[in-house]
Protein backbone atom coordinates (compact mmCIF):
# COMPACT_ATOMS: atom_id res chain seq x y z
CA UNK A 1 0.00 0.00 0.00
CA UNK A 2 1.78 3.57 -1.16
CA UNK A 3 4.91 3.99 0.76
CA UNK A 4 3.50 4.52 3.85
CA UNK A 5 4.74 2.06 6.39
CA UNK A 6 2.64 1.25 9.93
CA UNK A 7 4.25 1.39 12.82
CA UNK A 8 2.85 -1.09 15.37
CA UNK A 9 2.29 -0.73 18.85
CA UNK A 10 5.05 -3.32 19.61
CA UNK A 11 7.92 -1.04 18.10
CA UNK A 12 6.33 2.11 18.83
CA UNK A 13 8.61 4.54 21.14
CA UNK A 14 5.73 6.96 22.48
CA UNK A 15 7.38 9.82 23.75
CA UNK A 16 10.26 9.94 20.53
CA UNK A 17 7.10 9.76 18.37
CA UNK A 18 5.18 12.35 20.37
CA UNK A 19 8.01 14.49 20.07
CA UNK A 20 8.50 13.96 16.55
CA UNK A 21 5.09 15.32 15.68
CA UNK A 22 5.10 18.09 17.78
CA UNK A 23 8.12 19.11 16.11
CA UNK A 24 6.73 18.49 12.82
CA UNK A 25 3.23 20.13 13.52
CA UNK A 26 4.98 23.30 14.50
CA UNK A 27 7.36 23.39 11.13
CA UNK A 28 4.41 23.00 9.11
CA UNK A 29 2.16 25.45 10.98
CA UNK A 30 5.25 28.17 11.37
CA UNK A 31 4.16 31.18 13.26
CA UNK A 32 0.37 30.74 11.09
CA UNK A 33 -2.93 29.50 12.35
CA UNK A 34 -4.39 25.80 12.50
CA UNK A 35 -7.56 25.05 12.64
CA UNK A 36 -8.56 21.42 14.41
CA UNK A 37 -11.66 19.07 14.10
CA UNK A 38 -12.27 17.41 17.22
CA UNK A 39 -15.32 14.86 17.31
CA UNK A 40 -14.31 13.42 20.51
CA UNK A 41 -13.15 9.61 19.61
CA UNK A 42 -10.05 8.65 20.52
CA UNK A 43 -8.33 9.49 16.98
CA UNK A 44 -9.05 13.54 16.76
CA UNK A 45 -8.85 13.59 21.08
CA UNK A 46 -4.96 12.63 20.54
CA UNK A 47 -4.49 14.52 17.68
CA UNK A 48 -6.08 17.36 19.36
CA UNK A 49 -3.31 16.77 22.17
CA UNK A 50 -0.42 16.86 19.87
CA UNK A 51 -1.44 19.99 17.82
CA UNK A 52 -2.05 21.73 21.41
CA UNK A 53 1.46 21.19 22.57
CA UNK A 54 2.56 21.92 19.25
CA UNK A 55 0.68 25.22 18.53
CA UNK A 56 -0.87 26.70 21.87
CA UNK A 57 -3.30 29.37 21.41
CA UNK A 58 -2.79 29.54 17.79
CA UNK A 59 -4.99 25.86 17.30
CA UNK A 60 -8.71 26.61 17.34
CA UNK A 61 -10.39 23.33 18.03
CA UNK A 62 -13.59 22.86 17.00
CA UNK A 63 -16.16 20.76 17.85
CA UNK A 64 -19.08 20.13 14.55
CA UNK A 65 -22.57 19.37 15.76
CA UNK A 66 -23.62 18.25 12.31
CA UNK A 67 -26.65 16.93 14.19
CA UNK A 68 -25.65 13.02 13.91
CA UNK A 69 -23.90 13.09 17.16
CA UNK A 70 -24.81 10.92 20.21
CA UNK A 71 -26.81 12.08 23.22
CA UNK A 72 -24.98 15.33 24.84
CA UNK A 73 -21.87 14.86 23.02
CA UNK A 74 -20.94 18.22 22.33
CA UNK A 75 -21.53 19.38 25.68
CA UNK A 76 -19.50 16.05 26.79
CA UNK A 77 -16.60 16.82 24.98
CA UNK A 78 -16.58 20.34 25.46
CA UNK A 79 -16.30 19.63 29.03
CA UNK A 80 -13.77 16.86 28.80
CA UNK A 81 -11.31 18.91 26.99
CA UNK A 82 -12.27 22.52 29.72
CA UNK A 83 -10.36 20.14 32.11
CA UNK A 84 -7.16 19.53 29.62
CA UNK A 85 -6.62 23.40 29.11
CA UNK A 86 -8.00 23.26 25.87
CA UNK A 87 -11.22 25.59 24.46
CA UNK A 88 -13.44 24.20 22.20
CA UNK A 89 -16.17 25.85 20.53
CA UNK A 90 -19.07 23.99 19.35
CA UNK A 91 -20.38 25.27 15.75
CA UNK A 92 -24.25 24.11 14.94
CA UNK A 93 -24.10 22.98 11.35
CA UNK A 94 -27.09 20.37 11.75
CA UNK A 95 -29.12 22.20 9.00
CA UNK A 96 -26.12 21.91 6.25
CA UNK A 97 -25.39 18.57 6.82
CA UNK A 98 -29.06 17.28 6.49
CA UNK A 99 -29.58 19.67 3.74
CA UNK A 100 -26.77 17.70 1.94
CA UNK A 101 -27.68 14.35 2.92
CA UNK A 102 -31.67 14.66 1.75
CA UNK A 103 -32.98 12.04 -0.56
CA UNK A 104 -29.42 10.16 -0.59
CA UNK A 105 -29.78 6.49 0.41
CA UNK A 106 -26.37 5.17 -1.72
CA UNK A 107 -24.09 4.79 1.64
CA UNK A 108 -20.99 6.16 -0.79
CA UNK A 109 -22.95 8.72 -1.66
CA UNK A 110 -23.77 9.67 1.68
CA UNK A 111 -20.59 9.32 3.36
CA UNK A 112 -19.26 12.23 0.15
CA UNK A 113 -22.10 13.85 0.86
CA UNK A 114 -21.06 14.17 4.41
CA UNK A 115 -17.22 14.69 3.21
CA UNK A 116 -18.22 17.70 1.09
CA UNK A 117 -20.20 19.06 3.80
CA UNK A 118 -17.35 18.79 5.99
CA UNK A 119 -14.38 19.80 3.69
CA UNK A 120 -15.59 22.19 1.37
CA UNK A 121 -18.76 23.87 3.38
CA UNK A 122 -17.80 23.52 7.19
CA UNK A 123 -13.91 23.89 7.59
CA UNK A 124 -13.84 25.78 3.83
CA UNK A 125 -15.81 28.71 5.72
CA UNK A 126 -13.82 28.24 8.93
CA UNK A 127 -10.57 28.30 7.40
CA UNK A 128 -11.33 31.42 5.13
CA UNK A 129 -13.04 33.52 8.13
CA UNK A 130 -9.92 32.50 10.40
CA UNK A 131 -7.34 33.02 7.71
CA UNK A 132 -5.61 29.72 8.93
CA UNK A 133 -4.05 27.73 6.46
CA UNK A 134 -3.81 23.94 8.00
CA UNK A 135 -6.51 21.81 9.37
CA UNK A 136 -5.19 18.81 11.41
CA UNK A 137 -7.25 15.34 11.85
CA UNK A 138 -6.89 12.29 12.92
CA UNK A 139 -6.29 9.46 9.56
CA UNK A 140 -5.50 6.41 11.08
CA UNK A 141 -3.57 3.58 9.06
CA UNK A 142 -6.71 1.20 9.29
CA UNK A 143 -8.92 4.40 7.39
CA UNK A 144 -6.32 4.82 4.78
CA UNK A 145 -5.99 0.75 4.09
CA UNK A 146 -10.03 0.45 3.68
CA UNK A 147 -10.13 3.58 0.84
CA UNK A 148 -7.68 2.61 -0.93
CA UNK A 149 -8.60 -0.81 -0.83
CA UNK A 150 -12.42 0.27 -2.15
CA UNK A 151 -14.03 -1.35 0.65
CA UNK A 152 -15.23 2.01 1.62
CA UNK A 153 -14.64 5.03 1.52
CA UNK A 154 -13.64 6.48 4.82
CA UNK A 155 -14.94 10.12 4.97
CA UNK A 156 -11.31 11.58 6.02
CA UNK A 157 -9.68 10.59 3.06
CA UNK A 158 -8.55 12.81 0.84
CA UNK A 159 -4.93 13.60 -0.18
CA UNK A 160 -4.51 9.38 -0.35
CA UNK A 161 -7.10 9.41 -3.41
CA UNK A 162 -5.62 11.99 -5.43
CA UNK A 163 -7.47 15.47 -3.63
CA UNK A 164 -5.50 18.43 -3.56
CA UNK A 165 -6.95 20.03 -0.84
CA UNK A 166 -5.02 23.14 -0.94
CA UNK A 167 -6.96 23.49 -4.34
CA UNK A 168 -10.21 22.08 -3.43
CA UNK A 169 -11.14 23.26 -0.10
CA UNK A 170 -8.18 25.96 0.41
CA UNK A 171 -6.24 24.31 3.31
CA UNK A 172 -3.76 22.17 3.82
CA UNK A 173 -4.63 18.75 5.63
CA UNK A 174 -2.22 17.40 9.13
CA UNK A 175 -2.36 14.11 9.36
CA UNK A 176 -0.44 13.19 12.57
CA UNK A 177 -1.47 9.92 13.36
CA UNK A 178 -1.40 8.04 9.44
CA UNK A 179 1.23 5.78 10.44
CA UNK A 180 -0.96 3.95 13.18
CA UNK A 181 -3.31 1.96 14.01
CA UNK A 182 -5.63 2.11 17.58
CA UNK A 183 -4.19 0.73 20.29
CA UNK A 184 -0.91 2.68 19.30
CA UNK A 185 -3.40 5.63 18.88
CA UNK A 186 -4.30 4.71 22.51
CA UNK A 187 -0.83 4.22 23.57
CA UNK A 188 0.01 7.80 22.29
CA UNK A 189 -3.40 9.24 24.03
CA UNK A 190 -2.34 8.02 27.37
CA UNK A 191 1.01 9.59 27.67
CA UNK A 192 0.06 12.67 26.05
CA UNK A 193 -2.17 13.21 29.45
CA UNK A 194 -5.94 12.12 28.31
CA UNK A 195 -7.86 10.01 31.07
CA UNK A 196 -8.54 7.14 30.37
CA UNK A 197 -12.53 7.78 29.47
CA UNK A 198 -11.15 9.36 26.14
CA UNK A 199 -8.31 6.98 25.39
CA UNK A 200 -10.03 4.25 25.80
CA UNK A 201 -13.30 5.12 24.56
CA UNK A 202 -14.77 2.43 21.85
CA UNK A 203 -14.12 3.93 18.24
CA UNK A 204 -16.96 6.37 17.05
CA UNK A 205 -17.17 6.95 12.88
CA UNK A 206 -16.51 10.19 11.81
CA UNK A 207 -19.70 10.39 9.52
CA UNK A 208 -21.09 9.48 12.98
CA UNK A 209 -24.92 8.16 13.21
CA UNK A 210 -25.06 8.86 9.80
CA UNK A 211 -22.97 5.23 9.16
CA UNK A 212 -25.74 3.58 11.38
CA UNK A 213 -28.98 4.85 9.45
CA UNK A 214 -29.50 1.94 6.50
CA UNK A 215 -31.17 4.56 3.93
CA UNK A 216 -32.34 8.29 3.82
CA UNK A 217 -30.56 10.16 6.85
CA UNK A 218 -33.55 12.73 8.53
CA UNK A 219 -33.44 14.23 12.07
CA UNK A 220 -36.44 11.90 12.29
CA UNK A 221 -34.26 8.72 11.12
CA UNK A 222 -31.42 9.43 13.32
CA UNK A 223 -33.51 10.06 16.74
CA UNK A 224 -34.11 6.20 17.18
CA UNK A 225 -30.57 5.56 16.56
CA UNK A 226 -29.46 7.90 19.01
CA UNK A 227 -31.82 6.44 21.38
CA UNK A 228 -30.91 3.05 20.90
CA UNK A 229 -27.55 4.21 21.00
CA UNK A 230 -27.47 5.16 24.79
CA UNK A 231 -29.32 1.62 25.56
CA UNK A 232 -26.76 0.09 23.96
CA UNK A 233 -23.62 1.63 25.30
CA UNK A 234 -25.19 1.21 28.78
CA UNK A 235 -25.68 -2.42 28.57
CA UNK A 236 -22.45 -3.03 26.66
CA UNK A 237 -19.75 -0.95 27.86
CA UNK A 238 -18.86 -3.59 30.77
CA UNK A 239 -18.04 -6.43 28.23
CA UNK A 240 -14.84 -5.06 27.34
CA UNK A 241 -15.77 -5.77 23.07
CA UNK A 242 -14.18 -3.38 21.08
CA UNK A 243 -17.29 -1.92 19.45
CA UNK A 244 -20.90 -1.82 20.14
CA UNK A 245 -23.31 -0.20 18.07
CA UNK A 246 -27.19 -0.15 17.34
CA UNK A 247 -28.36 0.52 13.02
CA UNK A 248 -31.63 0.98 11.83
CA UNK A 249 -32.86 -0.17 9.20
CA UNK A 250 -34.49 0.90 6.29
CA UNK A 251 -37.90 -1.66 5.86
CA UNK A 252 -40.81 -1.76 8.10
CA UNK A 253 -42.04 -4.91 9.69
CA UNK A 254 -44.97 -6.32 11.57
CA UNK A 255 -44.84 -5.76 15.30
CA UNK A 256 -48.09 -5.83 17.67
CA UNK A 257 -48.29 -3.67 21.10
CA UNK A 258 -51.65 -3.72 23.05
CA UNK A 259 -53.42 -6.28 21.26
CA UNK A 260 -53.09 -4.42 18.22
CA UNK A 261 -50.90 -4.60 15.04
CA UNK A 262 -47.98 -2.10 15.22
CA UNK A 263 -45.47 -1.87 11.76
CA UNK A 264 -42.91 -0.17 13.20
CA UNK A 265 -39.03 0.21 12.76
CA UNK A 266 -36.20 -2.58 13.11
CA UNK A 267 -32.91 -1.69 15.45
CA UNK A 268 -29.50 -4.25 14.52
CA UNK A 269 -27.16 -4.77 17.14
CA UNK A 270 -23.89 -5.19 16.94
CA UNK A 271 -21.17 -6.12 19.60
CA UNK A 272 -17.45 -6.95 17.79
CA UNK A 273 -14.45 -8.58 19.23
CA UNK A 274 -11.54 -6.59 17.54
CA UNK A 275 -8.03 -6.18 17.87
CA UNK A 276 -7.57 -3.08 15.27
CA UNK A 277 -10.79 -2.90 13.30
CA UNK A 278 -9.52 -5.26 10.47
CA UNK A 279 -11.14 -7.88 10.96
CA UNK A 280 -13.74 -8.61 13.67
CA UNK A 281 -16.34 -11.15 15.33
CA UNK A 282 -19.72 -10.65 17.39
CA UNK A 283 -18.88 -11.18 20.91
CA UNK A 284 -20.63 -13.61 22.43
CA UNK A 285 -22.81 -11.77 24.75
CA UNK A 286 -25.08 -13.93 27.50
CA UNK A 287 -28.41 -14.19 26.24
CA UNK A 288 -29.87 -12.35 29.35
CA UNK A 289 -27.82 -9.39 27.90
CA UNK A 290 -29.58 -9.67 24.24
CA UNK A 291 -32.62 -9.97 25.98
CA UNK A 292 -32.54 -6.68 28.11
CA UNK A 293 -31.28 -5.28 25.20
CA UNK A 294 -34.35 -5.90 23.19
CA UNK A 295 -36.49 -5.37 25.75
CA UNK A 296 -35.06 -1.63 26.15
CA UNK A 297 -35.17 -0.93 22.97
CA UNK A 298 -38.41 -1.55 22.14
CA UNK A 299 -40.09 0.01 25.21
CA UNK A 300 -37.88 3.13 25.22
CA UNK A 301 -37.34 4.04 21.44
CA UNK A 302 -40.61 4.49 20.53
CA UNK A 303 -41.64 3.12 16.97
CA UNK A 304 -39.47 0.33 17.19
CA UNK A 305 -40.81 -3.69 17.20
CA UNK A 306 -38.47 -5.59 16.61
CA UNK A 307 -34.10 -5.96 17.74
CA UNK A 308 -31.77 -8.21 16.11
CA UNK A 309 -28.22 -9.47 16.95
CA UNK A 310 -25.68 -9.37 14.02
CA UNK A 311 -23.22 -12.31 14.63
CA UNK A 312 -21.25 -11.86 11.33
CA UNK A 313 -17.64 -11.75 11.27
CA UNK A 314 -15.54 -8.73 9.64
CA UNK A 315 -14.92 -9.86 6.49
CA UNK A 316 -17.53 -10.48 4.85
CA UNK A 317 -19.06 -7.54 6.64
CA UNK A 318 -17.87 -4.34 8.11
CA UNK A 319 -18.29 -2.96 11.23
CA UNK A 320 -20.60 -0.11 10.70
CA UNK A 321 -23.27 -0.81 8.22
CA UNK A 322 -23.09 2.16 5.71
P1 LIG B 1 -15.58 -0.53 9.04
O1 LIG B 1 -17.05 -0.18 9.10
O2 LIG B 1 -14.95 -0.06 7.77
O3 LIG B 1 -14.95 0.30 10.19
O4 LIG B 1 -15.33 -1.97 9.33
C1 LIG B 1 -13.63 0.17 10.66
C2 LIG B 1 -13.45 1.12 11.82
O5 LIG B 1 -13.44 2.48 11.37
C3 LIG B 1 -14.57 3.18 11.89
N1 LIG B 1 -15.14 3.90 10.75
C4 LIG B 1 -14.85 5.15 10.42
N2 LIG B 1 -14.07 6.04 11.01
N3 LIG B 1 -14.56 7.59 9.30
C5 LIG B 1 -13.95 7.28 10.47
O6 LIG B 1 -13.28 8.13 11.03
C6 LIG B 1 -15.36 6.74 8.64
O7 LIG B 1 -15.90 7.07 7.60
C7 LIG B 1 -15.52 5.46 9.25
N4 LIG B 1 -16.22 4.39 8.89
C8 LIG B 1 -15.95 3.44 9.82
C9 LIG B 1 -15.51 2.16 12.43
O8 LIG B 1 -16.30 2.67 13.48
C10 LIG B 1 -14.57 1.05 12.85
O9 LIG B 1 -14.00 1.28 14.11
Amino acid sequence: MMNLQEIELKDLDSNTFIDKKIKEIAATVGDGQAINALSGGVDSSVVTMLAHKALGNRLKSYFIDTGLMRQDEPQQIVSWFKELGVAVEILDAQKQFFDALKGLTDPEEKREAITQTFYKDVFGKLVRESGAKHLLQGTNYTDIEETVAGVKRQHNILEQLGIDTEEQFGYIVIEPLIELRKPAIREIGRITGLPAEIYQRPPFPGPALAARVIGEVTPERVAPVRKATVIVEEELSNTGAFQYLAVLHEDKVTGMRDGKRDYGMQIEVRCWDSEDAKTGSATRLPFDTLEKLADRITTEVSGVVSVTYNITKKPPSTIEVV
